[in-house]
């Protein structure tokens, strides 16, 4: 099947083309472009007269099933936050995950995301619910050492890995998951990185997320998080490392030397006052960092347009300087940083030989107009809610307000029924 996306305002990630098309075959972008140059022999076209054509979102760092903790615990201190959070999660099954998972995907599609970094349990379900919903996932199955049984849930992570990597015609792909420095021992770290390394895949771990677990950190080993995990090889293998907000020059050094995938998540820092992540300062060092919202709970939505503004402003405030993060920065977090960070080495650019993962936005609604500077509107003044196509490997998932993969309304009542059975 071959589709045909024309009359678009294209912007491909590298470049912008004012009469633009694309061709996609079996989910392959055949030709990016030039109207005028668009090879014949299209079946299907999609007329995209009056929209915005970009790579879609690639959210780096999430808990999908949080979602049903939207609004649990506003305004309170990160301990009373987690009292808040710990006892509903205690109740999850695998049921609830799903559904959650589910209203994610839903919310993620509306807004044009087409893939994200998930860190949780009962992995299954949300590998179910990505398969359903048409996305592209990197999964993990989060592990803390608490309670004595880490083993068998790193035998969780592998399994997870043997079932479910390279899935759904590729648009899934597995990560351990070792939660964090102080939820975890040294010997969890060490047979994770192992485990890793003998299944060639990466690890997806939060670090530096406040000063007060590098604090903690400190007084245990006398170092950083980041030089502890360096220190224990974890940074053998790939890593996805959200956060790192408090980190030093040293830290810093680290991260690029070992080219670890830092994940921003601007929104969920700001709402549980953990600190400002030294972005700037990381992309200077050469660290590709990627965007992402984090869970729910702590940002309350997946609308990675508001994560890319507040990303923007966010640097410019702090370091009072306007010219800190501009559009092409954001704009490259957001998507190509993202896909990167998560292994999709073939996503996140709409270039002849990637893979079809898009949003169509209204180039024509209220706050996109006028159009006098394409990309400082897709930052500075979109919204997910101009979202109006969202496609993954070549499939529609949204289009017009419609869901082509999903129920709307079951998936509303399932997980608001999840929500219940929670106690919220
Ligand atoms: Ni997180």
């Amino acid at each position: 099947m071959t589709t045909k996306i024309e009359h678009i305002l294209l912007y491909t990630g590298l470049r912008l083309v004012e009469d633009g098309c694309l061709l996609i075959r079996d989910g392959a972008i055949l030709y990016a472009g030039e109207r005028s140059g668009c090879p014949e022999g299209a079946q299907g076209v999609i007329d995209g007269k009056g929209g915005i054509c970009m790579p879609g979102l690639c959210n780096a760092h999430a808990h999908a099933a949080m979602t049903l903790l939207r609004g649990v615990g506003s305004d309170l201190q990160l301990q009373e936050w987690l009292q808040q959070i710990w006892p509903a999660e205690d109740r999850l099954n695998g049921e609830h995950v799903y559904n959650g998972t589910m209203l994610a995907a839903m919310e993620m599609i509306s807004r044009g995301i087409t893939s994200f970094a998930d860190q949780y349990f009962f992995m299954d379900d949300t590998a179910r619910a990505v398969v359903d919903s048409g996305m592209r996932a990197n999964l993990s199955r989060g592990i803390v050492s608490t309670g004595g049984n880490d083993e068998q849930k790193l035998q969780e992570g592998v399994r997870l890995f043997e079932d479910w990597n390279g899935a759904a015609d590729g648009r899934i792909k597995v990560y351990l998951a070792p939660h964090a420095e102080y939820t975890t021992t040294p010997d969890l770290i060490h047979r994770a990185t192992r485990a890793a390394a003998r299944l060639n895949t990466g690890i997806h771990i939060h670090i530096s997320e406040t000063p007060r677990e590098v604090e903690e950190c400190r007084q245990r080993y006398g170092i950083s998080p980041v030089r502890y995990f360096e220190r224990e090889g974890m940074f053998e293998v790939p890593v996805i490392g959200a956060h790192c907000v408090a980190v030093d020059d040293e830290d810093i050094a680290i991260l690029a030397r070992r080219q670890v995938k830092v994940v921003h998540n601007p929104a969920s820092n700001m709402k549980l006052a953990s600190g400002v992540a030294p972005v700037t300062k990381m992309m200077a060092a050469g660290i590709d960092v990627a965007l992402g919202t984090d869970g729910v709970a702590s940002n309350n939505t997946t609308d990675l347009f508001a994560d890319m503004k507040l990303a923007a402003i966010l640097q410019k405030g702090f370091l009072m300087d306007p010219t800190a993060m501009p559009v092409e920065k954001v704009l490259h977090m957001a998507t190509r940083a993202g896909a990167l960070a998560m292994g999709f080495e073939n996503v996140g650019v709409l270039e002849a030989g990637m893979r079809a993962d898009l949003l169509i936005l209204d180039k024509d609604a209220p706050n996109l107009t006028p159009s006098t500077d394409v990309l400082a509107n897709l930052v500075y003044a979109a919204q997910g809610l101009n979202v109006r196509l969202t496609m993954v490997d070549g499939k529609v998932l949204y289009k017009d307000g419609e869901y082509l993969t999903l129920d709307k309304e079951k998936v509303l009542f399932e997980a608001q029924k999840s929500a219940h059975a929670l106690g919220l």
